[in-house]
């Protein structure tokens, strides 16, 4: 079985995606797509198509070619402009030939078993398999309409959806899946829905499958959202301790990661789950559960809990720090070092706060 995983650039995260293709945001100190990547690796698929923007370079650039996960990776270009998930299927037609093959979305991270997902598949007579979670809000997905059990139907974005299940972001398909990417037209939105591919197979006689999902986290648009991915990962965390140094001074509780080069000294207390990437310098700092700081990052006498911070990001303020994603150069200060003593901002676009 061939995967395909998709890393098209998209508007969702802003203001972090204005500099950064979403798919390449780490979480818990790794880019989002890695998880998938990783996942699908782990259950024995070696040849993986990533489909990009015509022009990317980046995501070819952090990816590589699948050695590190020793899978072999194609990338195949999404010509002409992005037009949906069936545009996807549709570009990658060469790429996949005629054998049963697995979409999974690039920007989803999914805990449950995929090669039960796989065997479940291969063992059925179902032309397509769709992976399905409960959620408080389906109007946001593609939602499934069943009668005696089965899916008769996949509404992308519902006004009124017709269950209360999302269809996510991981599918299986064997080749029908082309004959219904020929058949769909584009949506008033000029995609080529992954709904209307589900549809079709369903209202033409062949067999949508499906599977309930437990473990999946998928954004909903707001960059506030990363902070429930971050925790969905952090969750898991095995301690893990590179060549890092700590002070006997410091104290730390529970699952801890710390990449190479950092060091964390003075009266510091890391409650984990928590990630510290590479060459960090932490000082008489507080980090409690679900944070992760990225690469060279520096903490001076900060108190910082559930939170995501990127790259080269520099805090010396004692005042708390909740709830927050702070974007790669970030330099957060004490107020009332420098006068006149008040809030000093300076923010992208898009960006929120709560002062
Ligand atoms: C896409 C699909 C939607 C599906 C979702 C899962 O939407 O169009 O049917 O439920 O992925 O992640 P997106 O979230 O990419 O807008």
């Amino acid at each position: 079985m061939k995967a395909l995983v998709t890393a098209a650039r998209g508007s969702h995260l802003k203001p972090l995606t204005h500099t950064i293709n979403k798919h390449l945001i780490p979480l818990a100190n790794k880019p989002m797509i890695f998880y998938a990547l990783e996942h699908i690796a782990s259950a024995g698929i070696q040849d993986i198509g990533v489909v990009i923007n015509e022009n990317d370079t980046e995501i070819p650039q952090a990816v590589g070619n699948g050695s590190r996960w020793n899978a072999k990776i194609a990338y195949i270009k999404q010509t002409g402009g992005t037009f949906g998930l069936g545009h996807v299927i549709k570009v990658a037609r060469e790429f996949l030939g005629d054998g049963k093959f697995l979409l999974y979305l690039g920007d989803n991270i999914i805990h449950d078993d995929l090669t039960v997902l796989i065997h479940d598949f291969e063992q059925s007579a179902s032309n397509c398999l769709l992976t399905l979670a409960k959620v408080r809000n389906p109007e946001r997905f593609g939602v499934p309409e069943f009668k005696d059990g089965n899916i008769i139907r996949v509404e992308e974005r519902p006004i009124q959806p017709k269950s209360e299940y999302a269809v996510a972001g991981l599918y299986f398909y064997d080749q029908t899946a082309h004959i219904a990417a020929e058949h769909i037209k584009p949506s008033f939105r000029g995609d080529y829905e992954i709904s209307d591919i589900h549809t079709y197979l369903a209202q033409n006689g062949y067999r949508v499958g499906w599977q309930e999902i437990n473990s999946w986290w998928k954004d909903r648009g707001d960059a506030r959202d990363l902070l429930e991915g971050n925790k969905f990962i952090l969750s898991r965390l095995a301690s893990k301790k590179q060549e890092a140094y700590i002070e006997p001074t410091v104290k730390i509780e529970g699952a801890i990661e710390i990449k190479q080069g950092t060091k964390i000294g003075g009266k510091t207390l890391i409650r984990g789950p928590v990630s510290i990437g590479e060459y960090c310098l932490i000082k008489d700092s507080y980090i409690g559960p679900f944070t992760s700081l990225g690469n060279k990052v520096e903490l001076h006498g900060a108190n910082i809990e559930h939170s995501l911070v990127f790259d080269d990001t520099s805090i010396v303020t004692p005042t708390k720090i909740i709830d927050s994603v702070i974007g790669a150069g970030t330099t957060i200060s004490a107020r009332h070092l420098e006068m006149p003593e008040g809030n000093k901002i300076i923010v992208g676009e898009n960006s929120s706060l709560a002062i």
